[in-house]
């Protein structure tokens, strides 16, 4: 019995036509009726959105942005606010993503803006941290996430705290087809949680979802989905063809 209930999200990425996220989305649902004790969820592109929300209100899968503007309105030309993700019918939102850390100058302070306008417009924000392949191999890679979560958490209460979702995704593991090794991924977990046990408590800690990604298929998720502290993954490749997902998603227990 788990202790929280899983989740297996989907990142798409900039992909798909609404038409294809339709068709992909459909795919899942007769392909997989009743998902079980499990949150499905996709992050669509903004312009898929609205349309991927409206067909999926009465369905299993929730739906996510990928990425939201830190205030609610005003001359940020080519962004979108969380008010505005919200009103399109999401209700989660990917916060702190690698490739926007990476190609887009998002740091650790600019992410703690956009976690507080997401619980201000009622999106449970997924953060993702991770290390580079560098920060792995000099071993900093600790540091470095105790940073992300310090900073990209700042001014957090414990309630908003406990309905976040975490993806731990190391960078060198992203599109590369290089999974990280069981033990690396238990490690990190285990050591998210320890850290948000010490800022907000065992119960809060214990609430916390936390997802592996990068290079998640249905031929490594069995083994990364039944280590302890891993609460899920979240697919960038593999959530874009529906017997792969749906294959990962059944290899929940
Ligand atoms: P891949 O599953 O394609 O490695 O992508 C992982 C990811 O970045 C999900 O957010």
């Amino acid at each position: 019995m788990r202790k929280r209930t899983p989740i297996i999200a989907g990142n798409w990425k900039m992909h798909l036509t609404s038409a294809e996220a339709i068709q992909l989305v459909d795919g899942i649902h007769y392909g997989l009726p009743f998902p079980g004790e499990v949150e499905v969820i996709v992050a669509t592109p903004f312009l898929s959105l609205p349309e991927v929300a409206r067909h999926l209100r009465d369905s299993y899968i929730g739906i996510a942005a990928q990425n939201l503007h830190f205030d609610d309105q005003g001359a940020f030309t080519g962004e979108c606010s969380g008010k505005q993700i919200k009103d399109a019918g999401a209700d989660y939102v990917i916060v702190g993503h690698s490739e926007r850390r990476q190609y887009f100058a998002e740091t650790d302070e600019i992410i703690n803006k956009k976690i507080k306008a997401a619980y201000r417009n009622n999106l449970i924000p997924i953060l993702c941290v991770g290390e580079t392949l560098e920060e792995r191999e000099t071993g900093e890679f600790s540091a470095i996430i105790g940073r992300q979560l310090a900073v990209g958490l700042l001014d957090l209460t414990g309630p908003d705290a406990a309905k976040l979702i975490i993806a731990y995704e190391p960078v060198w593991a992203i599109g590369t087809g290089r999974t990280a090794l069981a033990e690396q991924v238990e490690d990190v977990h285990r050591l998210i949680r320890v850290s948000l046990a010490f800022k907000y408590g065992g119960m809060v800690a214990d609430a916390v979802r936390i997802l592996y990604g990068g290079s998640v298929k249905p031929a490594n998720s069995r083994e990364l989905l039944t280590l302890p502290n891993v609460d899920g993954a979240l697919v960038g490749g593999a959530s874009l063809n529906a017997p792969d997902f749906i294959e990962i998603i059944k290899s929940i227990d």
